[in-house]
C-alpha cells in the first residue's frame, strides 16, 4: 500500500481543525493520533515525548506499545537524534529496531521541534504492510509536526 491512497488533504485539514485554538498537549496529540489512525495501512500511530533524556510513550492509537525508548535507540531514537524523518521499508532489516508488536512491517518516524528548533518528541507510524511509506507520507507528517509546533510549543 502506497501513500497515493491516503487522503492527506482531508487529514491535514482535520488536524488543523481539531488543534485550532487548543493549547493542551495531551488533547492535541490524542486527536492528531485519532485522525491519522483513519488512514489506510496505519496500524499504530502515536507520540514519544522527551522526558529526562529518554523518549516516553504519549497519546497513541493502536495496540499496546513499548513505554520507554533510549535516545539513539530504535527507529524513534534514531529519528530524534538525527533530527530528521526516518522511513524504514522493512523493520526486520533496520538494525536496532524495537519490536513493540510483531505485526509491524514498516515504519516512519518524524521528529517534532519546539519553536527554538530543538526536538521534543517524535511522531511514529507503523504499518502491518511492508514498504508502506514514501516521501508523500513524510511531507504530510512533517506538516503535521509543524502544525503541532505552531499550536503547542
Ligand atoms: N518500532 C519503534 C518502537 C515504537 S513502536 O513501533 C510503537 C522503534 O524502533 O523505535
Amino acid at each position: 500500500m502506497k501513500s497515493a491512497v491516503r487522503d492527506y488533504e482531508t487529514a491535514l485539514s482535520q488536524i488543523r481543525g481539531v488543534t485550532a485554538g487548543e493549547t493542551d498537549l495531551t488533547a492535541n496529540l490524542a486527536n492528531v493520533s485519532a485522525v491519522l489512525k483513519t488512514l489506510p495501512g496505519f496500524f499504530w500511530v502515536g507520540f514519544y515525548l522527551l522526558k529526562e533524556e529518554e523518549l516516553v510513550l504519549g497519546p497513541f492509537q493502536g495496540p499496546v506499545a513499548c513505554t520507554r525508548i533510549p535516545l539513539g535507540k530504535g527507529v524513534c531514537g534514531s529519528a530524534f537524534e538525527r533530527r530528521e524523518t526516518v522511513i524504514v521499508p522493512d523493520v526486520h532489516a533496520f538494525p536496532g529496531h524495537l519490536a513493540c508488536n510483531a505485526a509491524s512491517q514498516s515504519e516512519i518516524v518524524v521528529p517534532v521541534f519546539d519553536r527554538s528548533g530543538s526536538p521534543v518528541m517524535v511522531l511514529d507510524v507503523d504499518s502491518d504492510l511492508p514498504n508502506a511509506f514514501c516521501e508523500t507520507d513524510a511531507a504530510a507528517l512533517e506538516e503535521t509536526a509543524r502544525i503541532l509546533t505552531a499550536v503547542l510549543l
